[in-house]
């Protein structure tokens, strides 16, 4: 599909810094194509967690965008990304979940694949035809303390600065030694951005979110509690010494921050007590705040004493989104004993329900013809800005690049070495 790039840059051109998108960005099925090929097929995307694939053969299989990836744990243990599609006649190998192969056999006509993407047979083909030539395509995968990170382009954005800073804030919650304890998804219709934008400002949460208010900083000037400087400061001493860096940290795509929650609140549940009575950091009792770490475009995340918690927005129309949440808990946490379910996730469950329907009405009041883009809170939009920035800055740049590159307008990306495997977590 050609990209409508005049489109584009005139909607660009219509935007105003510090005040809400135009109509067109929220609405338009060519802005949706031009998102997918130029944010969501090139920036890096919060996959999910070590744990979810414990065993060489387990796989993790995920749609981006109109794409869909595989994450895999080869049989040396470490693991490969792949684009989700059968060398043959592109049948999609493995549908969404999880589960666990000895080799990737396409369902369609049995070409099977070993566990590296290498073709290692394809039934009735000619002696002559080149195995060698057809495994899989590999994306590019990294793994940071636990948490994996996949990316569709070619030459994705630089990756050092982001797991060297969020390393060290999110290992002490030991991610290594944890279990996937639920999934949930939910689809939101609203555009991806809307969804996002809610995501990135707690304006609305002292009246929509109640329950996240018990124990959740909303009044700050981030999603996090900067506000008070001194109660921040007496925070940040109490985590040095128990050991904990605090941030925060960030780059272009992410921010990552230890932050403390309201007083008396040791988690971010319903009551703020723990919903897990085996803790996955126990450092201080457990009252060490939420260590947050959020990525452009799609995702933030919350690791508290008991649990992490994660948030997924992915794109599947112009008008519709679905929302991933994961949520981890110690490993050797038995469910009816130490935590269940329904308690554990009552929180963000609530928070994600009372979020669809400000999304769902947002989209519906911008759909209006009467809809005029109006300015931000600075003082509770701040990340909302950042996001919009970041949004718009890589647009302008996909549209320089595109000017200067035919090549890239219509975003198929080159069929490169097909015989290579993925990039290895670390
Ligand atoms: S499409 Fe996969 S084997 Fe034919
Ligand atoms: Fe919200």
């Amino acid at each position: 599909m050609m990209l409508n790039l005049t489109k584009m840059r005139s909607l660009l051109d219509a935007r105003q810094p510090t005040y809400a998108l135009p109509q067109g960005f929220y609405t338009d099925p060519e802005v949706f194509s031009f998102d997918l090929a130029a944010i969501y097929a090139r920036t890096w995307i919060f996959a999910g967690f070590d744990v979810e694939l414990p065993k060489p053969g387990c796989y993790l299989s995920l749609p981006i965008g109109r794409s869909s990836v595989l994450i895999v744990r080869d049989r040396q243990g470490a693991l490969r990304g792949f684009h989700n599609t059968c060398r043959h006649r592109g049948a999609q190998l493995c549908a969404t979940g999880r589960g666990q192969r000895s080799w990737i056999i396409c369902p369609y006509h049995q070409w099977s694949y070993d566990l590296d993407g290498r073709l290692a047979n394809a039934p009735r083909m000619p002696e002559a035809f080149d195995r060698a030539q057809h495994g899989l395509r590999p994306i590019h995968v990294q793994t940071v303390a636990g948490s994996i990170y996949v990316c569709l382009a070619e030459d994705p954005p630089a990756f050092d600065a982001f797991r060297d800073q969020l390393a060290p804030l999110l290992a002490p919650h030991d991610l290594g030694n944890a279990k996937l304890a639920f999934e949930s998804t939910m689809m939101v219709r609203a555009n991806w951005k809307l969804v996002m934008q809610n995501a990135r400002e707690c304006y609305h949460c002292g009246v929509r979110h109640p329950e996240l208010a018990v124990t959740f900083p909303v009044k700050g000037r981030r999603p996090v509690q900067l506000a008070d400087v001194a109660r921040f400061d007496r925070f940040r001493a109490r985590m040095a010494v128990a050991g904990l860096p605090v941030g925060p940290v960030e780059g272009d795509w992410w921010q990552a921050m230890r932050f403390p929650l309201n007083d008396g609140a040791t988690t971010i549940s319903m009551d703020g007590k723990p919903a897990c009575a085996r803790l996955m950091c126990d450092t201080a009792n457990g009252d060490i705040g939420s260590m947050r770490w959020g990525l452009e475009p799609h995702s933030f995340a919350h690791a508290t004493c008991d649990t992490v918690f994660m948030f997924s927005a992915m794109p599947t129309g112009p008008e519709e989104t679905v929302v991933t949440s994961k949520w981890l808990v110690h490993k050797d946490a038995v469910e009816g004993v130490d935590y269940d379910v329904e308690s554990l996730t009552a929180l963000w469950t609530q928070t994600n329900s009372q979020d669809l329907d400000l999304c769902e009405n947002n989209q519906r009041g911008v759909n209006s013809i009467g809809y005029v883009p109006g300015p931000y809170c600075e003082e509770a939009e701040l990340l909302v800005m950042r996001f919009d920035d970041w949004y718009c800055n890589e647009v302008r740049t996909y549209l320089d690049r595109a000017a200067s590159d035919d090549q890239l307008v219509p975003m198929r990306p080159r069929l490169a070495s097909v015989t290579a495997g993925g990039s290895r977590g670390s």
